[in-house]
């Protein structure tokens, strides 16, 4: 069998803890939550969940504003908690990844507390980004913070202090040894506890240079990491190729010390997969160099138009970057960040497409509740909570649409999620969506994934190669079809809208429409569907 590191080819389930399951009643989701229902993520066929922070944190940017990294909010639990999560996973093969924080801290950190009562010029002060105002009042430079609005906020003394997302997430200053030896902290202390690894949030954002200069163009620069932004392709690559908070060559040296930590766990096989929204894309595979981290987050998937020539050159293009570093590529349809995949390119499109990336070489990250096809949920301005829509005074709507917390059963909202009011509402139409419905029928969502899961763990990983049968360049480059053998097995995805014939030589193992007539021969394959074929 295989004789990989356990997450070479992992399959990754994230969950958003404050909607996955709330086990006290008060509408949000907990980590005993989560623990009850860890039998349902291992009968999913999964390798290893991905947990959204839960640390100590004022929740103004959905825990990722961490108050105390060492700690766990109340409103998810105790630290007993975490261990007994981490036991029960352990107890079902699943490995367990942290979120960790390095770019910033919250304001309500009791560093940050502390840098506000110390002077300006004080060792409290260096271990954020605190400068004066310019002479006549204005803020060190002009960047924009990726939530909106300028990204620095002034204190009572005059100083300024930058925070590239929320005013109540200063940046850390990681030229500071003690922001440094902190986090080296930190990692050994949730590793001691028993996770498995880390998720690095905003990975490529740590290291900063040209603080004190102006952007030539910040608001073009806002727009360009804006991936939803309309922007010729020759102006965000103008713009994104220099970001001076972004991809810093810095980011690199940190992560080096970190891989020494994790190697030094030996048999534990610890991993780490880094947030990085990099470009060019080249550069994403520095961060999975032999001395550094073992994945980077692909992102090119979250915004892909299920298109055959543009999904192709996105998929080549990451099995080949990855492989000048011997990695192997990451794939994700949905995250936290980002609308759910079933809203953005539709309910068959994304069944064909989550059909089609189980079987690439790589690790798949699958964001709960994308197993279930569920889409956005609809909210009224009143019920959003994202900094982004606050921020951009309702300009940007926000990724609320995401987190709407999981239908699990019953016929009625908020299905069997709280015993409470859920923290976000959760439509009635999710009815034929829940856990319990989509066990039932054979032809749902949720058990093509777990039988995609099963066939990819059994004969799929024996083999990290693929070769190319149709594409717009190989085959018949009808440019509706993209096909590749992978070992024992042929995956086809027809991404027109129209049906199209395939000649099928093996069996039929899996079909992402239930329209598809399972037989043998050449055969129609129905517009926006997939199959995995025997070879
Ligand atoms: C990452 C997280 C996102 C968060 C941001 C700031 O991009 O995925 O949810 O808002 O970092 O921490
Ligand atoms: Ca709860």
């Amino acid at each position: 069998m295989r004789s990989l590191p356990w997450w070479k080819e992992a399959v990754i389930y994230q969950i958003y803890p404050r909607s996955f399951y709330d086990s006290n009643g008060d509408g949000e989701g907990d980590l005993p939550g989560i623990t009850s229902k860890l039998d349902y993520v291992q009968q999913l066929g999964v390798d290893a969940i991905w947990l959204s922070p839960f640390y100590t944190s004022p929740n103004k940017d959905g825990g990722y504003d961490v108050a105390d990294p060492r700690n766990v909010d109340p409103r998810f639990g105790n630290l007993d908690d975490v261990k007994a999560l981490i036991h029960r996973a352990h107890e079902l093969h699943l490995k367990v990844l942290a979120d960790i924080v390095p770019n910033h801290f919250s304001d309500q950190h009791e560093w940050f507390q502390a840098a506000l009562l110390a002077a300006p010029g004080s060792a409290e002060r260096a271990r954020f980004h605190f400068y004066n105002a310019h002479a006549d009042g204005t803020p060190p430079n002009n960047w924009i913070s990726l939530f909106g609005g300028p990204s620095w906020t002034q204190v009572a003394d005059g100083q300024f202090y930058l925070h590239l997302f929320d005013s109540s997430q200063p940046d850390l200053n990681w030229d500071n040894a003690d922001v440094k030896e902190d986090f080296e902290k930190t990692l050994r202390f949730w590793l001691d506890l028993g996770v498995d690894g880390f998720r690095i949030d905003v990975a490529h954002g740590l290291v900063k240079e040209d603080i004190l200069e102006n952007h030539h163009d910040p608001q073009g620069l806002s727009n360009a990491l804006r991936l939803d932004y309309p922007m010729e392709p020759e102006k965000r690559n103008e713009l994104l190729l220099t970001v001076p908070y972004f991809d810093r060559q810095g980011v690199h040296e940190i992560y080096r010390d970190w891989r020494k930590i994790f190697d030094s766990y030996g048999d534990r096989e610890i991993m780490a997969v880094a947030e990085a929204w990099v470009h060019p894309p080249i550069n994403a595979t520095k961060y999975v160099r032999a001395d550094e981290l073992h994945q980077v987050f692909n992102f090119d998937l979250l915004t892909a138009p299920f298109e055959a020539a543009h999904l192709f050159e996105v998929i080549n293009r990451s099995l080949e970057l990855n492989a000048t570093v011997d990695a192997l590529p990451t794939w994700a349809l949905s995250n936290h960040d980002s609308p759910r995949v079933a809203s953005r390119i539709g309910d068959e499109a994304s069944r064909a497409l989550s059909l089609f990336v189980l079987a690439l070489p790589g690790s798949n990250y699958i964001f709960a509740g994308q197993e279930l096809g569920l889409p956005d949920g609809e909210l009224h301005d009143s019920d959003r909570q994202d900094p982004s829509f606050v921020r951009s005074g309702g300009l940007v709507k926000g990724r609320d649409g995401a987190r709407i917390p999981l239908p699990w059963s019953g016929d009625s909202t908020p299905f069997g999620f709280t015993a409470g009011t859920p923290w976000l509402p959760i439509s009635q139409s999710w009815q034929s969506h829940t856990v319990e419905k989509q066990f039932k029928d054979s032809a749902s969502l949720l058990n093509l994934f777990r039988a995609a899961l099963a066939l990819r763990r059994q004969y799929l990983l024996a083999s990290q190669e693929i070769t190319w049968i149709e594409s717009p360049i190989h085959g018949s480059k009808d440019g509706s079809i993209l096909a590749f053998t992978r070992g024992a097995f042929t995956v086809v995805m027809n991404v027109s809208d129209q049906s199209k014939e395939f000649n099928i030589a093996g069996e039929i193992l899996l079909a992402s429409s239930g329209d598809f007539q399972v037989s043998v021969g050449k055969k129609l394959l129905p517009a926006r569907s997939c199959i995995w074929i025997s070879n």
